[in-house]
């Protein structure tokens, strides 16, 4: 199959996919709440972490391998779980999927995916999946969705907890951008009688408490991390109420603008969660050496979202697969380079002064 040449940055990336798109649909996938200062804040915090190379260490081979929730991953990267996918590419999580089985990465299926998780999973088989869980005022239709999930073979629930409502999103209220136009009528869910895909974002609960979380942790066999943590006393409370783990989002800058960037809090969240708990981390991620400063910081591994959504909407599982497999090459270079050479030997002494 022939595949057009790697872009040399995924910032480039986004031109295309603003090409490719309607300008709803990119306002909605690129944009976030505020004036966006989360959203370049989180880019420009990586970039601000100098980085510390060893010389003179090495095989010149890379070895990407990390441990999460137990298992080994082939590497660290994990598609952040978006909703709506079908906004960019015909097979929507299908197509996004496909690319993450091509390069051994997992994939966190959204709540709001417009492909149910059972159909995901027939589908592309012998994919690492998980589920990424609202919950929603309905518990019996959370319980389903989940049941169904797992019975599908998900090994993983990751509970979102930054979205007790919307942020405001300014391009969208500027493009007038409703989700019902952009996807056809299916049930995200995958239930009978459950609702379109536009009308699931209004099921989420905002009541959710820590006593759902706890609840939930115990209740379900598979690991069951928290996502969207900003704060040491949050990260701990997950990890007191049972979660597995956490991962330290602010939802890629679309909640609360102003909102601190993750780069920036991740280490002590790793400091306080102190081994209980795997930390993982999103937001701003664009290059192979951001990944190196976040295992470097202490994360197991990074989520990536948008890069994906764009690599979709250029060139559907193929564009989202070039990006995984760019991201993938930067990183092994980055470890060589570092003088780390293996993923597992990162450690706090690879970071330089701001
Ligand atoms: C998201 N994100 C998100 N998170 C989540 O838990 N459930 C969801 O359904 C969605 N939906 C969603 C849609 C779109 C279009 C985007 C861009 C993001 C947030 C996502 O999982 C992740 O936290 C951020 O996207 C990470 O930041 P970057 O990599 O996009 O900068
Ligand atoms: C978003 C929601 C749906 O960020 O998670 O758009």
């Amino acid at each position: 199959m022939s595949r057009p040449p790697l872009p040399l940055s995924l910032s480039g990336l986004e031109g295309a996919a603003r090409a490719a798109l309607d300008p709803g649909a990119f306002g909605y996938i690129s944009g976030g709440a505020g004036d966006e200062w989360t959203v370049a804040e989180n880019i420009a915090a990586w970039q601000r972490l100098s980085i510390l190379p060893r010389v003179l260490t090495g095989s010149g081979k890379a070895d990407t391998a990390v441990d999460v929730l137990g298992t080994t991953m082939p590497h660290p990267i994990i598609v952040a779980p978006m909703a709506y996918q079908r906004i960019a590419t015909p097979d929507g999580e299908i197509a996004l999927t496909r690319a993450a089985a091509a390069t051994s990465t997992t994939m966190c299926l959204s709540t709001l995916s417009t492909v149910s998780a059972h159909d995901v999973a027939i589908a592309v088989p012998g994919t690492h999946l998980w589920l990424q869980v609202y919950v929603f005022t309905d518990r019996e239709l959370t319980h389903q969705i989940i049941e169904s999930a797992l019975a599908s073979g998900y090994s993983a629930l990751v509970v979102t907890v930054d979205f007790p409502v919307s942020g405001r999103r300014q391009r969208d209220v500027d493009s007038g951008f409703v989700v019902t136009q952009a996807v056809p009528a299916i049930s995200a869910t995958g239930m009978d009688g459950a609702f379109q895909p536009h009308q699931t974002q209004s099921q989420i609960d905002p009541r959710l408490s820590w006593t759902d979380i706890a609840e939930m942790a115990s209740r379900y066999s598979v690991p069951l991390l928290v996502k969207g943590i900003l704060t040491p006393d949050d990260a701990v409370r997950a990890i007191d109420a049972g979660a597995a783990g956490i991962v330290v989002s602010n939802h890629g800058g679309r909640q609360l603008d102003g909102s601190a960037a993750t780069a920036t809090v991740l280490a002590g969240i790793v400091d306080a969660v102190a081994g209980r708990g795997d930390v993982m981390v999103d937001g701003g991620v664009r290059r192979g050496s951001d990944i190196l400063r976040a295992l470097a910081l202490g994360a197991s591994a990074v989520m990536v979202g948008r890069p994906l959504y764009w690599g979709l909407a250029v060139d559907g599982a193929t564009g989202a697969q070039v990006v995984l497999e760019l991201l993938l090459d930067e990183l092994a270079n980055a470890l060589i380079l570092s003088g780390a050479n293996s993923a597992r030997a990162l450690h706090r002494g690879f970071i330089g002064p701001a």
